[in-house]
């Protein structure tokens, strides 16, 4: 297996088109023969040695419990290599934080460095192309503000009140015996905001749900010729019915956001047909499967602590003490030095933003759940330009549909140890059964 194909964990809808690039390994490759030294300061400019980290990122202990690697990899510096993704990886809060920000480095590939897709893959590719979690200025800030005109603060807030409701709608069809509080809950409240925020009808949405998962099981740790079909199919058929559902709205333009989308200009600028899909299809898949897990972790780290008041700090430290997206890549962009690390034009720098969150030198007592926890900002949804679009949606929907849970279901409890999916492209619960 390539290290690209064993390379996971990047988020959004769109994994990285290659791995590591012929100028980090060469920057690295030396240092290999260090493995298990400790960092040695060297003289003058020359880099302090890495080191090393061997974890199968698939392995069944780091998929149940990644905490304690992430907690080694800390103990190393600011940056750690990852043997199995061939790549450094930032590790402490500092380090996550600035890498995140500094616009030395980014999310789109070098332009020399863009590998040839093959051509099985090219719809796929296609979509990503225009997607803005895979883009820079300019075009990243053209799209971006496209949609963050669309996605206002009060749009948002007024979704509060169709929350709740479909929230008790949800909780009224809970069974007697118990189940899977994932499809059951985390699941729905999501897909149905996105969608009807959107506008699309929401008996399509097992279609976005199936179509989702496909696309974004390309990310994944194992990816097999059977996955990246399914992927293919899965993007010609979202490709096939957001182009006819736009084409109905331009027809008949509604107050949703794809209405919205479709009319809005930015300096005289409409998104052409293929970022309007693109943008669709990122918010649809972006919008529910962070939160579904972030959902399902959440209420699984509140029932093993006991914890029913859902304040907005409770739910700032479900964000940060579990969170779904652990990894997500920059390509570097000019030599670039960073704490005692000098990098390459066309390095990737991987962000571990799962470790960030339980820095002790930022968090007292990191491991442990705090629903009273004040500050830092935690990094679950990323940071700089590509800090999360939907981060306000998400808090709200996380609030509500938590809140609502407890009052509703006081005597909420766990019918079976939770167990975590094994992949690592998304930290979820494979199901979380539950009785009332
Ligand atoms: C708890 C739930 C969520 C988590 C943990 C999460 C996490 C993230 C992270 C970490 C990034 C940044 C990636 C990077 O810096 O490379 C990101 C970007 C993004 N997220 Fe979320 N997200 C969540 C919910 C949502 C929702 C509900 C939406 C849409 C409705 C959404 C839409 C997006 C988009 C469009 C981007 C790309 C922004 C850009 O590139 O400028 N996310 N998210």
């Amino acid at each position: 297996m390539c290290a690209s194909e064993r390379r996971g964990g990047t988020y959004g809808i769109f994994p990285p088109r290659n791995g590591l690039s012929p100028l980090s390994l060469r920057l690295f490759s030396p240092f290999k023969q260090w493995v298990g030294h400790l960092q040695s300061l060297s003289c003058c400019d020359k880099p302090v040695v890495m080191q090393e980290l061997n974890q199968s990122p698939t392995a069944p202990d780091f998929v149940q419990d990644p905490y304690p690697f992430y907690d080694q990899a800390r103990a190393c510096g600011d940056f750690v290599w990852w043997t199995e993704y061939d790549m450094a990886c930032a590790v402490s809060h500092k380090m996550v934080h600035t890498v995140l920000r500094d616009r030395r480095m980014g999310r789109e590939c070098p332009p020399e460095l863009a590998p040839k897709i093959p051509d099985h893959l090219v719809p796929f590719y296609n979509v990503e192309a225009h997607s803005m979690l895979e883009l820079e200025p300019p075009r990243h800030t053209g799209l971006r503000a496209l949609v963050l005109r669309a996605f206002t603060s009060r749009t948002i807030a007024g979704l509060a009140p169709d929350i709740r409701t479909l929230c008790h709608a949800l909780v009224d069809q809970f069974p007697d015996t118990p189940f899977d509080l994932l499809t059951q809950y985390a699941q729905p409240v999501p897909v149905v905001i996105i969608s009807r925020l959107l506008g699309v009808p929401e008996d399509r949405a097992d279609d976005l749900v199936r179509w989702s998962n496909a696309m974004v099981a390309m990310y994944q740790a194992r990816r097999t010729p059977q996955i990246e079909a399914d992927a293919i199919a899965a993007t010609n058929d979202f490709v096939a019915f957001m182009r006819s559902y736009i084409a109905k709205r331009r027809k008949t333009p509604t107050d949703d956001l794809i209405s919205t989308l479709i009319a809005a200009e930015e300096d005289g600028e409409k998104l052409s047909e293929d970022e309007l899909i693109t943008t669709c299809i990122l918010l649809l898949n972006a919008g529910h499967e962070a939160t579904v897990h972030t959902l399902g972790n959440g209420t699984k780290t509140l029932l093993e602590h006991a914890v029913k008041d859902i304040t907005d700090a409770c739910v700032e430290e479900v964000i940060r003490f579990d969170p779904p997206l652990h990894m997500f890549t920059r390509w570097v962009y000019e030599d670039v030095t960073l704490g005692d690390q000098t990098f390459k034009r066309g390095d990737q720098i991987a962000c571990l933003l799962a470790a960030a969150n339980r820095d002790p030198l930022v968090y007292e007592d990191p491991d442990v759940f705090d629903p009273t926890r004040k500050g830092p900002q935690n990094t679950s949804f990323g940071g700089g330009i590509h800090f999360c679009v939907g981060a306000p949606l998400a808090r709200l929907e996380l609030k509500i549909a938590l809140e609502v849970l407890f009052e509703r279901c006081p005597d909420l409890k766990l019918a079976e140890a939770p167990v975590y999916g094994d992949v690592y492209h998304f930290h979820g619960l494979e199901r979380l059964m539950v009785s009332t």
